[in-house]
């Protein structure tokens, strides 16, 4: 049954993936005014990400180092668009610790390093309704 103990805190980031990060920074800094934050290359993802601010939350653009990664290889099959959703967690350990209880397929069992010395993990979309879902939980000081 489902609990009424609330898991996430609220939407952290949507992931969009992009071949090209310019005419996407354009669009979203220059037209829509959202204020680029941050940018980082994540060589152990294969992806360049860029951080925009919407009210607490992100949009995190990912544009792949090369068509053999994993967002490569979303885009070779899906075109550019949505990627992922991504869920702020207090306690990313217990949050996994919950979800294996309750039985839900995750593709990181164990959190690695994301953006901003964040740690974040992935559950497969299989089990969140087709969605590829990340868990973040923000780095000491950093504010989101
Ligand atoms: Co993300």
């Amino acid at each position: 049954m489902a609990r009424l103990t609330r898991m996430f805190d609220r939407i952290d980031h949507i992931g969009v993936a992009v071949a090209d990060l310019e005419p996407a920074i354009s669009l979203l800094q220059g037209t829509f005014g959202m204020p680029l934050v941050h940018r980082e290359v994540v060589a152990s993802q294969g992806v360049e990400a860029v951080l925009l601010d919407i009210g607490e939350s992100h949009v995190e653009l990912l544009a792949p180092l090369s068509d053999d990664t994993p967002v490569g290889r979303f885009l070779a099959k899906s075109g550019p668009g949505m990627h992922h959703v991504a869920y702020a967690v207090d306690d990313i350990d217990a949050a996994l610790a919950k979800l294996t209880d309750d039985g839900v397929r995750l593709i990181d069992k164990t959190p690695r390093v994301g953006l901003r010395g964040s740690r974040v993990a992935f559950l497969h979309p299989a089990a969140c309704n087709g969605v590829l879902t990340e868990l973040v939980e923000s780095a000491a000081g950093v504010a989101h």
